[in-house]
C-alpha cells in the first residue's frame, strides 16, 4: 500500500469497526482485512463503479466478505453503532466538510476522524473549529513527491487556530514533524507570491485580502522552522 494509505493506516485504532468513505480502489479496506483488523469493515463510494473495483480488490486479496460496500453519498448509509473510526481520505476538503454537514449523527466524541484533505485542507480546518471539534493530531506524509496532510479530529472538543495554522494545522502539533519545513517552505512561496501580487496590482484592499495574506505571512514567519545545527558552535 502507498505511504499516504499507510499513514492513515497506522492511525486507526483497534475498536468497533472503521469505515472508508470514498474508498475508490478500496486499498484501506482490504489491507486492513488481510492485517487482521478486527472490528466491522465499511467502504462507502458514491459511485458504482469505484465500488465495483473495490469489491474485485477485495475479492482478490481474499477478504471479499469482511468488507460491506455502502454505494451512497458520504455517511448516509453507514450505521452509526458499526463504527467507532471514519477515514475520509483523498478528497477536497470543501467536499469532505459537505459530506460532515450530511451526517449530524457523526457529532458525537465516540467518533475518530481521520482525514486526508487532497485540496482545501484550511477549508475542513475551519469547519471542524467552526463546529467545535478537537483536532487531536496532525501529520505529514511524503510520498510520490507529493506532500499530504493527515489529521484525527474528535467532536466536542476546542481547537482555536491562527490564520496561518488553517494551512499547516497547529504549531504545537506540525513544529516538530520531520517534513514541516518543506510545508513551511511552500506556504511562505505561496504567500508571499500573493501578498506581492496583490500589492501590485494597485486595486486596493476592499475584500480585505491584502491585509489577510501580509497577517498571514507575518503568522508563518513566527512558525519558520530553524535547522538545529544553524550558529551552533
Ligand atoms: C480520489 S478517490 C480517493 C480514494 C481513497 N479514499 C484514497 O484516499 O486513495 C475519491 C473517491 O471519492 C469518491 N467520492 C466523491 N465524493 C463522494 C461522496 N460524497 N461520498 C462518497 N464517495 C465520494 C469518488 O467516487 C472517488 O472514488
Amino acid at each position: 500500500m502507498k505511504k499516504r494509505l499507510e499513514c492513515i493506516a497506522a492511525k486507526i485504532p483497534d475498536g468497533t469497526g472503521v469505515i472508508d468513505v470514498g474508498t475508490d480502489h478500496g486499498y484501506l479496506p482490504a489491507a486492513l482485512a488481510e492485517r487482521g483488523y478486527r472490528g466491522n469493515l465499511l467502504a462507502s463510494d458514491i459511485g458504482e463503479a469505484p465500488l465495483q473495483t473495490a469489491r474485485e480488490h477485495a475479492k482478490e486479496a481474499g477478504v471479499e466478505n469482511k468488507i460491506r460496500f455502502l454505494c451512497c453519498d458520504g455517511l448516509e448509509l453507514c450505521p452509526p453503532d458499526a463504527v467507532d473510526c471514519i477515514v475520509i481520505a483523498g478528497m477536497g476538503g470543501d467536499t469532505i466538510c459537505g459530506i460532515l454537514d450530511r451526517a449530524e449523527w457523526c457529532m458525537d466524541p465516540q467518533y475518530l476522524f481521520i482525514f486526508q484533505p487532497m485540496t482545501r485542507a484550511e477549508v475542513l480546518r475551519y469547519w471542524l473549529v467552526y463546529n467545535e471539534f478537537a483536532i487531536v493530531e496532525e501529520d505529514l506524509v511524503e510520498d510520490g513527491g507529493i506532500l499530504y496532510s493527515v489529521f484525527c479530529a474528535r467532536f466536542a472538543g476546542h481547537t482555536s487556530l491562527k490564520e496561518a495554522e488553517l494551512f499547516t494545522g497547529e504549531y504545537e502539533k506540525i513544529a516538530s514533524l520531520e517534513l514541516f519545513p518543506v510545508l513551511w517552505e511552500k506556504l511562505y512561496r505561496r504567500f508571499r507570491k500573493l501578498h506581492s501580487s496583490l500589492e501590485t496590482s494597485g486595486a486596493g484592499d476592499e475584500d480585505g485580502r491584502l491585509a489577510l495574506s501580509a497577517l498571514i505571512c507575518r503568522q508563518l514567519e513566527e512558525m519558520e522552522p530553524h535547522d538545529d545545527d544553524s550558529g551552533c558552535i
